[in-house]
């Protein structure tokens, strides 16, 4: 369990919450020195406020109805409001404005399944398949104004079977990001990521 120093964590899902419930369980478990303070979703009826709801997390519906600086300003109070110190995005189907993220204090943190900056955007398996790439994998990374575009912070390799379709491909990349984005995560908390440029350093590694 995170103790009363531990930093707040938001955690930003459109839809299934897989990620976030790894990010719940390594927090339980002790893995994750971070107390998860708060869910964001811009669906209603996403399963990951399902998943916040059985774990008695805070959660809120941000609908992405507004121009998106407007929608930045009511994140940012939002977050003020549950003194978030750290954001990650899980799933989460929107890109943030660049008024957002110049703005908040904190960082960014944001999971893809691919190994970037091969085959970013949506539908990144499929896209991977179609290339016909041998390797693909997961990436955690800060979030800049791009899409998919940040200074990485880990990345996990899975291969590519001859067999696989978008769902095999899918899902053998999805057990590699439950473990990769708690570690990242972990490293974050630790204060151990140090960013020179694009290039992330992980201290004491
Ligand atoms: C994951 O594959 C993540 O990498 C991508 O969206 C998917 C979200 O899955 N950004 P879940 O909602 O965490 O189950």
């Amino acid at each position: 369990m995170a103790d009363a120093e531990s930093m707040r964590l938001a955690v930003m899902a459109s839809g299934r919450g897989s990620n976030l419930e790894a990010i719940l369980n390594a927090a339980d478990s002790g893995a994750l020195d971070m107390e998860i303070a708060l869910v964001v979703s811009d669906q209603g009826d996403a399963p990951a406020l399902d998943r916040a709801r059985r774990a008695r997390v805070p959660s809120e519906v941000l609908e992405f109805s507004s121009a998106p600086d407007a929608y930045g300003r009511q994140l940012l109070r939002l977050l003020g409001e549950y003194q978030i110190d750290v954001v990650a995005l899980a799933g989460f189907m929107r890109v943030l404005p660049g008024s957002f993220l110049q703005t908040f204090p904190g960082d960014v943190l944001n999971i893809h399944p691919s190994l970037l900056p091969a085959f970013p955007g949506l539908n990144a398996q499929a896209q991977a398949l179609e290339y016909g790439v041998r390797v693909s994998g997961c990436t955690v990374h800060f979030v800049d104004e791009g899409v998919d575009t940040g200074p990485i912070i880990l990345q996990a390799a899975v291969p590519v079977g001859a067999d696989d379709d978008e769902e095999s491909l899918s899902r053998r990349i999805l057990r590699w990001e439950h473990r990769l984005y708690p570690r990242a995560l972990q490293l974050y908390a630790e204060g151990r990521l140090c960013r020179q440029g694009r290039r992330v350093r992980i201290l004491n590694d």
